[in-house]
């Protein structure tokens, strides 16, 4: 950078500025982004981020566990918690239970006997090193973890897809060398039915367990092979080995197999190694090859022969870490007046969006088949608005890959999964909330899709299943659809069995945003009637909006979203249940006790949360002014809710308003004031790279509008930021023209958008821009300046799209005309949505009608729609 500077300052003084342009090459070159990667981020405060070595969404990701109550990922960034073992298996930034962490190995460089080593997990658990500042003498990058243990021992650990390859050098002083491999000791101290195996000529360990997944009812089993090498050195024979109950290694037993092994009761291999040379001044250095299968142990020896058949630690990381660049590497920022601190937040975020899902192609345990296999699904509710569209942009034929695989799941088990860990469907916590994936895919890539292999009548077949099929277990997978079709929302009181009957108010409006999203994909597939269907019951988020509640303490704030009966009356939850200012401080989780119907945020949060209509819900609350008034409050009496997903897009839902400037504004204060790059750096869980996906796209300048073709649009961090599309071959560039920097604290700044043109062009709005610019390769050039209160422009579709305003309609040969009557219908009082007729008017003629009815309609709407609010107060 400082070279590029020092020629800029020379050509400005030797020269005209267009000299400048035609001979220096824009500094968008960032050849190895990994470098900017801190993988510790979110690995204190609650953000459970996995730091250890993976590949992109491989399924191994091996780690540093700690005895941290906070777990989740293995590791805890806060030193005060002790190290237990180097674990292959993690998920990243979950909630719910720790997950995985299976087949953990630990050096013993020092035990009085074979006998006496301490092999337990409790035993052998020793406090961390730590450099004097106090933080743990750890360092990590992108397929790359290294730590020095308080025992000498310093562990390295990089990985392949399924393998792991972890390199453990035994202080000097170490003369008999060993290694635990504990087959038992899950996160949740779960297994059953473990079984292990040495062969006393290799050292070779097999073995493998039954465990319980993390999130969910449901048991996988997992298995592992270990194969040892000595680096500098040949190890003639293995000196010592056993297996191991309890804390008792049993030297030269080679098997152990328990029906039932209980709580506490814990298994696994010791392994004693010959030093490296006889001189106590040479460390020994001893290579663990780690394959782990969820078919067999036999599967994970073969997938460790086949992918580190050579033992060579180096080439391993060396070549994950080329494609982690290689992946990082298609998203490019000028950093010319750019904090380095904002390059490290914006690719540290970016790689944390491809830890998971995880490719577990050929180990899925449950069927045979040629497609992909993902797993590590915690969860879509958490994935589905930023993470998805974000792998759009840059990472396309990866996405191809998981939808391939969740249509395969569907056409085996019935349904798309929601949440999936370690093979076995997870709680699911909103709504069917794939099908928004699965439409991501189809809306931006349905003329590629074929070529990447997907079927779209199969993509659509699975959509539909979801929709419209109640499976047994719907706690598990899919939707309560028979009640949805019933009553066009989740009445709080009824119990259909399978599922707990809870968050009955969220759940409605996932479902309204689900049904929208299979809408999109209908259209395309021009199968009209399905398009008409499902766009009604996207509306279905009106059943649940009670006008006449209002924020206690604040009479104006009115119209809510609110829990509703089977026979149409209403119940009540306070609006600000579950959010800072509940006098209750009830909690709205997983928890069957939570009986108010909100699930992780407040009836503030789900009030603004109808991302396919905002138009409608401004006018539901009284229109633009009294919006904004509702969005200002819902941020300075601290109903925002940085954690949660539900609150992604209120900062950004100014736009609607015609108040770009002030979304761009919360935006960047939101980013100031809840990320860093510290290990505290995360205001709460990753949720699988749901947060670091949301990080990227603010500081990119944009939020999606998932399975829609719009993205909203705010101001770059960067100067200029682009995006390489590997299946399409495109590059599209946006240019913050008169860039002058970051304001610190996210206030002010010349950051605000004015005016926008696309490839030289005058565009029609400052607040969005469609999908045609990444599937041609556009330039995006940003006129910006200091004044908050632009506009999206003057233009009629200057403000984004909403349902009920005639938008996201992607034909120009089918315009469905919705006729809104909304007049109760039924004697349960229950209103169906958008009653009456959808007209599909076809060509030219019916262009002519379209403009007609519009005079007429946009009246009898206004009409009709007041005297719905009316009607609807029971
Ligand atoms: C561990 O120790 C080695 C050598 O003693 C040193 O080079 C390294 O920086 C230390 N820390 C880590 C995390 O590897
Ligand atoms: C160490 O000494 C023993 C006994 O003399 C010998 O058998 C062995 O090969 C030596 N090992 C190394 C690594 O030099
Ligand atoms: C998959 O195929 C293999 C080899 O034919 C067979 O052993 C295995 O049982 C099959 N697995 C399942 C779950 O059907
Ligand atoms: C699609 O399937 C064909 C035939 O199996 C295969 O040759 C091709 O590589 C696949 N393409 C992708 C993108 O997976
Ligand atoms: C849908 O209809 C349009 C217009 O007639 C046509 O161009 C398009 O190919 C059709 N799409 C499908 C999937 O049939
Ligand atoms: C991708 O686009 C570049 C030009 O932007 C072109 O040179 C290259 O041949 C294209 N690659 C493919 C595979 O089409
Ligand atoms: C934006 O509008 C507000 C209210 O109308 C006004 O007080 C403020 O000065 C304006 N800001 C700029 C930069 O014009
Ligand atoms: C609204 O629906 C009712 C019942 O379905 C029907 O009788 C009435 O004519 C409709 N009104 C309009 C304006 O479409
Ligand atoms: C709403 O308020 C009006 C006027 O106070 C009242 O008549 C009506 O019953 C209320 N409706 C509900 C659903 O509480």
């Amino acid at each position: 950078m400082t070279r590029t500077f020092a020629l800029l300052s020379i050509l400005a003084v030797l020269g005209p500025c267009s000299l400048c342009a035609q001979t220096i090459p824009p500094k968008m070159t960032i050849t190895d982004p990994a470098s900017y990667v801190n993988v510790f981020i979110g690995t204190t405060g609650g953000g459970h981020v996995f730091p250890g070595a993976t590949v992109p969404h491989g399924m191994v990701k091996v780690g540093l566990d700690t005895d941290s109550p906070e777990n989740q990922a293995g590791y805890d960034g806060d030193a005060t918690y002790g190290a237990t073992g180097f674990s292959q298996l993690h998920d990243s930034g979950t909630g719910g239970g720790a997950s995985l962490s299976n087949f953990k190995l630990w050096p013993l460089p020092e035990c009085s006997s074979f006998e006496d080593c301490t092999v337990s997990m409790d035993s052998r658990t020793v406090p961390r090193k730590t450099r004097p500042n106090g933080s743990p003498d750890d360092f990590g990058s992108p397929g790359y973890f290294a730590t020095n243990l308080s025992t000498e021992v310093r562990v390295e650990l990089t990985a392949s897809r399924r393998t792991a390859l972890h390199r453990y050098t035994f202080p000097a002083s170490s003369r008999k060398p060993r290694i635990v491999v504990d087959i038992t000791r899950d996160a949740l101290n779960s297994n059953t039915e473990p079984v292990v195996n040495v062969d006393p000529r290799s050292g070779r360990v097999m073995g493998g367990a039954r465990f319980a997944a993390s999130f969910g009812p449901g048991r996988y089993n997992a298995y592992t092979c270990v194969d040892f090498k000595g680096e500098g050195y040949d190890i003639p024979s293995i000196s010592e080995y056993g297996v191991y109950l309890g804390d008792h290694p049993e030297k030269y037993s080679t098997t152990f197999t328990q029906l039932y092994s209980g709580f506490n009761s814990e298994m696994g291999a010791l392994i004693g190694f010959p030093p490296s040379s006889n001189t106590t001044h040479q460390p020994t250095t001893i290579l663990a090859r780690v394959g782990v299968s969820f078919i067999s142990s036999a599967q994970a020896c073969a997938n460790a022969e086949s992918e580190i058949p050579d033992f060579d630690f180096d080439r391993t990381w060396a070549a994950s870490r080329k494609a982690w660049n290689e992946l990082l590497g298609r998203v490019q920022v000028d950093t010319q007046g750019v904090d380095e601190d904002t390059v490290k937040l914006f690719y540290s975020s970016l790689y944390r969006t491809h830890i998971v899902p995880a490719d577990y192609t050929d180990e899925n345990p449950h069927w045979n088949s040629t497609e992909p296999y993902y797993d590590s699904f915690y969860c879509n509710w958490d994935t589905y608005r930023t993470l998805y569209p974000l792998f759009s942009l840059h990472d396309p034929a990866e996405f191809a890959r998981i939808v391939r695989g969740m249509i395969d799941i569907q056409q085996h088990e019935g349904w798309i999964p929601e949440g999936r860990g370690a093979t076995v469907p997870l709680y699911i916590q909103g709504g069917s909330d794939g099908d928004p994936i699965l439409a991501e895919f189809f809306v931006k890539f349905h003329e590629q899709a074929g070529a990447l292999n997907i079927s779209a009548d199969a993509l659509y077949d699975a959509l539909v299943a979801d929709a419209e099929k109640q499976p047994a277990d719907w706690d598990l997978r899919g939707r309560q659809a028979d009640t949805w079709k019933q009553y066009n929302y989740i009445p709080s009181d009824i119990h259909a069995p399978g599922g707990t009957n809870t968050k009955q108010v969220s759940r409605t409006l996932e479902y309204a945003f689900d049904d929208f999203s299979i809408a999109q994909v209908a259209n395309i597939l021009n199968k009209t009637d399905d398009f008409i269907k499902y766009s009604r019951r996207a509306s279905n988020f009106l059943n649940v909006w009670n006008a006449n509640v209002s924020l206690p303490g604040h009479p104006e704030i009115k119209g809510m979203m609110q829990p509703r009966l089977a026979s149409g009356k209403w119940s009540y939850t306070d609006p600000r249940h579950c959010s800072t200012n509940d006098p209750d401080h009830a909690t709205c989780y997983l928890d069957a006790i939570n009986k108010d119907g909100f699930y992780e945020s407040s009836p503030m949060v789900y009030s603004q949360y109808v991302p396919q209509d905002t138009a409608k819900l401004i006018e539901m609350q009284g229109g633009k002014e009294s919006f904004l008034k509702r969005l200002d409050l819902i941020f300075e009496e601290g109903y925002f809710d940085v954690n949660n997903e539900p609150s992604q897009q209120i900062p950004f839902m100014y736009h609607y308003a015609n108040r770009p400037g002030l979304s761009t504004q919360r935006s960047r204060e939101i980013i100031a004031q809840s990320y860093t790059t510290e290990v505290s750096g995360l205001p709460g869980n990753d949720d699988s790279g749901a947060m670091g996906s949301y990080a990227v796209f603010y500081l990119a300048g944009m939020y999606p509008l998932p399975a829609a073709r719009q993205f909203l649009l705010s101001s770059p961090y960067f100067p200029k930021i682009s995006f390489f599309n590997p299946v399409l071959n495109t590059t599209t560039t946006f240019k913050a023209n008169g860039f002058k920097g970051n304001p610190k604290d996210g206030k002010g700044g010349k950051v605000f958008v004015k005016s926008v043109r696309i490839d030289g062009t005058p565009w029609k709005s400052n607040c969005y821009v469609e999908w045609d610019i990444f599937l041609k390769g556009s330039t995006v050039e940003l006129e910006l300046t200091d004044d908050i209160n632009v506009t999206c422009g003057d233009a009629v579709d200057a403000l984004p799209p909403s349902l009920s305003t005639g938008g996201y309609d992607q034909s120009a040969t089918i315009a469905p005309i919705l006729n809104h009557n909304f007049s109760m219908h039924d004697h349960r009082g229950y209103v169906g949505s958008w009653q009456g007729d959808l007209y599909l008017l076809k060509g030219r003629a019916a262009i002519l009608c379209i403009c007609a009815l519009v005079v007429v309609a946009v009246p009898v709407y206004r009409y009709a729609n007041r005297r719905f609010y009316r009607t609807l107060d029971i």
